[in-house]
């Protein structure tokens, strides 16, 4: 323990360190230092998805296939049943009929029996699955990684810069409507990094969905991913489309919008893209006014491709930084 006299010491010297100027400041909050006692006993407990989750937290969905993933999903999966929170599985196309990297997504052991797990295919495949009538190989994979639900990523930006990507037969929303008449498991519908506009919510908001998951512009951005991993000298001429998308604030205004004239049946939010951290998190799920969780993708998988204890503290941190905002900040 350092002495009273140092701590005393370092205080004067740093304070000069740590000058802020009052354009500095994050203007996305009230600190409101008065009303609160510190807070004791975690963040309260809450419904969503159907399972108690303890944390507002979601780990979004990252593809497996290679060697990392197996280490990178267990990582995060471990996580999840510690803290609380839920996760979605990278693309399991691989797996749909060939068990070879099975072990890579079979994170039901590892993150137990209480929080949400969640399979995840693309629209493309949901395509294909529908005309070559197999939808029931979705039902399988969802049963075989006794997941709670299936995740399906629309990503017609990605698929199209993509250099093997694939050719979307119908609108996104019509093959959504098809598969959800023959299939029995609940569905989560996403993009994954270009977000999502206000006509394409008020469409999905009128469907049984389980939930929205926003896969918002402002972090990772699949259109860019690829556009970077192709050669052709054309590639530079779609840049400028790598720049298009909803960030995750407006997508919530849309939300917030749209129920207000028109009562949703979807009525569960995964907010994520572009978010780095509890105080991102924390704002646009109090800015929701639908029942909100936030999810990160690239954030996690920082701390997840090596030993436990990084993400460890990583997730102790945001719990730490989320029950100071919950207990003392209110959203503007
Ligand atoms: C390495 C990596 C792999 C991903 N693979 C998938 C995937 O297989 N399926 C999917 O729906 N989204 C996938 N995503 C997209 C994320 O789920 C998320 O929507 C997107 O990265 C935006 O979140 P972020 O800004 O927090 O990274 C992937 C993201 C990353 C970083």
């Amino acid at each position: 323990m350092e002495s009273l006299e140092t701590r005393k010491k370092d205080h004067i010297d740093l304070a000069f360190k740590s000058q802020t100027g009052r354009l500095e400041i994050d203007d996305r909050f009230h600190y409101e230092p008065m009303l609160a006692a510190h807070p004791a006993g975690g963040l309260a407990p809450f419904n969503f998805l159907g399972r108690e989750h303890r944390l507002p937290m979601w780990v979004s969905s990252m593809t497996g296939g290679t060697k990392l993933a197996g280490t990178i999903n267990r990582n995060l999966a471990r996580a999840c049943r510690e803290f609380g929170m839920g996760m979605g599985l990278g693309s399991c196309r691989i797996i749909l009929d060939d068990d070879a990297y099975f072990e890579d997504f079979n994170m039901r052991p590892v993150i137990g029996p209480d929080m949400p797990l969640w399979a995840n295919l693309g629209i493309a495949q949901i395509e294909e699955l529908l005309d070559e009538g197999k939808t029931a190989l979705a039902a399988t994979l969802v049963k075989k990684l006794q997941a709670d639900g299936l995740i399906i990523h629309v990503n017609p930006m990605q698929e199209w810069f993509q250099p093997e990507g694939d050719v979307l037969k119908y609108p996104p929303l019509e093959t959504i409507k098809r598969f959800m008449d023959g299939f029995d498991h609940p569905l989560i519908v996403k993009e994954v990094g270009q977000g999502i506009g206000p006509d394409s919510l008020k469409a999905l908001l009128r469907l049984p969905l389980q939930a929205i998951e926003f896969a918002a512009f402002g972090g990772t951005n699949f259109a860019r991913v690829e556009l970077l991993r192709d050669e052709r000298a054309d590639a530079a001429l779609f840049e400028p489309m790598s720049y298009i998308g909803e960030d995750a604030l407006s997508m919530v205004e849309s939300v917030n919008n749209i129920i207000a004239s028109e009562p949703p049946v979807c009525k569960e939010l995964i907010i994520s893209g572009g978010v780095k951290n509890f105080l991102d998190g924390y704002h646009l799920i109090q800015k929701s006014q639908l029942q909100a969780i936030y999810g990160m993708a690239s954030t996690f998988l920082k701390y997840a491709q090596e030993d436990y204890q990084q993400l460890h503290k990583f997730v102790e941190g945001q719990v730490r930084g989320l029950e100071m905002a919950y207990a003392y900040l209110t959203v503007k």
